[in-house]
């Protein structure tokens, strides 16, 4: 029998969302915990790895470099790490899938190391830029080719003869940041990275937690800037996953939007790089309540309960895209039941995602009858009745799919959407969670 995941998805109207919902691991922390603990000296043992496609990619890609992975029967994934310059070069491309932060981050570990390495991937990270990554790595002295315009296939010989970079990123991304301070690690000198604001710092937080000397500092104007010391080694540490974040959304966003209900979210990330979305769904009026506050291997978590509420439109400001890069898609469906208008400014990351995402969620609740207004780099949406009754296009994209079955949840008429089998990558397991919670999110086939 077949255990492919349904790739069409139909979802109707919830019963109020009650009870409490277990959220997988966070994505961004599970592939670097992979990464680092294959760079470390010893075996680094994981607890709550995200098991979903995109983190996977990234393990077998680690497996082809030559480390050795084992998960054992209680779900703790065992690392045996081969040191900053162990790896062998793959006998095959290595296919990160739809996995852009798979797919960056491993270009940095492959340029450092005397060993050479062609990434590939599916439809959607075929289409994406990757000569942020490559311009650089090629001036600290790897050698690279690349399909016309940047893209997929990416061919690296890496060099143990890196110079350490002092890059001036134009845009923030963690994924440069993070592919560069992997480099770092196998090049001569201080590597200096700086961003106009911070992106996420799990790198950061997971370089120091594996012995490596790195500082950080936010400047007045909200600029950013790392560096990693020469002569890094990384020794072996165990790693607990928080759940994440960019996954919870959809629930809390669905809590808040489904007349009536009540929930309760265990153990979220709440790195304040990372907590955008509910800053910003609290300000729209959100009863969202954290509790429990802890530290947990290095990352700040907390408990939350969600409970239905009647929010009103706010202006996102562009120097909070960042701290919610991935959550612009749910927070559209939160736009379209809150009152007056929302406005998101300074998104134009948004449009170069698994898909463009401005475009795909503009067109899409357009047609389920939203009133949206966008241009290059924002986008208005304005309270409107859901009418639903359409297919959405999911395009390769895990948080197009779940953020249209979440709109489903209070539109008139169903939202059926094609290519929810992508949902995989981050949220296994998606459908039947909030099912339980008491959505009514079906097969296509069956319904
Ligand atoms: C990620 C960084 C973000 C985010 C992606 C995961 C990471 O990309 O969109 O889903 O784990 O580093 P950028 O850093 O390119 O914005």
């Amino acid at each position: 029998m077949s255990h492919a995941p349904i790739d069409q998805l139909v979802s109707k109207r919830a019963s109020p969302l009650t009870g409490a919902i277990s959220i997988p691991g966070d994505k961004s922390i599970s592939h670097r915990s992979l990464i680092f603990g294959s760079l470390a000296i010893g075996t680094t043992r994981v607890r709550g790895l995200l098991e979903g496609s995109d983190v996977m990619s990234t393990k077998d890609a680690l497996v082809a470099l030559g480390v050795e992975i084992n998960r054992d029967n209680d779900g703790l994934w065992h690392i045996v790490g081969v040191g900053l310059n162990g790896m062998i070069s793959p006998v095959v491309p290595l296919d990160l899938g739809n996995s852009g932060t798979g797919a960056r981050l491993l270009m940095g570990v492959v340029a450092g190391q005397k060993i050479t390495a062609t990434f590939c991937g599916d439809a959607s990270l075929s289409t994406r830029p990757m000569a942020r990554i490559t311009d650089p790595l090629t001036k600290m002295g790897a050698n690279i080719t690349s399909r016309e315009g940047g893209l997929l296939p990416v061919t690296i010989q890496g060099t143990r003869s890196l110079m350490a970079a002092n890059h001036c990123s134009k845009i923030a991304s963690a994924q440069i940041k993070s592919a560069i301070l992997l480099a770092g690690l196998n090049a001569r000198g201080t590597t200096i990275v700086s961003e106009p604001s911070a992106s996420r710092d799990h790198s950061e937080s997971m370089l120091r937690h594996f012995g490596a000397s790195v500082s950080q500092e936010v400047a007045e104007d909200k600029s950013y800037r790392v560096e990693l010391a020469d002569g890094a080694k990384l020794r072996a540490a165990d790693v607990i996953v928080p759940s994440d974040p960019s996954s919870a959304a959809f629930a809390i966003v669905a809590a808040l939007t489904t007349p009536g209900s009540d929930i309760i979210l265990c153990g979220i990330g709440m790195n304040p790089l990372r907590t955008g979305l509910i800053t910003t769904l609290i300000e729209m009026g959100g009863n969202i309540t954290k509790s429990n506050h802890r530290i947990e291997g290095g990352e700040a978590v907390a408990d939350l309960r969600v409970k239905y509420s009647q929010l009103h439109g706010i202006t996102v400001p562009p120097d909070r895209a960042a701290s919610m890069i991935d959550e612009y898609p749910i927070l559209s469906v939160a736009a379209a039941s809150a009152s007056g208008t929302t406005e998101m400014l300074g998104i134009a990351e948004l449009r170069v995602k698994e898909t463009d995402r401005i475009e795909v969620m503009a067109d899409g609740l357009i047609s389920c009858g939203v009133k949206v207004y966008f241009d290059e780099d924002s986008m208005r949406v304005t309270n409107s009745t859901v009418n639903g009754g359409v297919t959405i296009l999911a395009k390769h994209d895990h948080r197009i799919a779940m953020s249209f079955l979440t709109l489903g949840m209070n539109s008139k008429a169903p939202i059926t959407v094609e290519g929810c089998a992508t949902i995989e990558t981050s949220f296994p397991g998606f459908a039947t969670a909030m099912n339980r919670l008491g959505a009514s999110i079906a097969d296509g086939i069956s319904i």
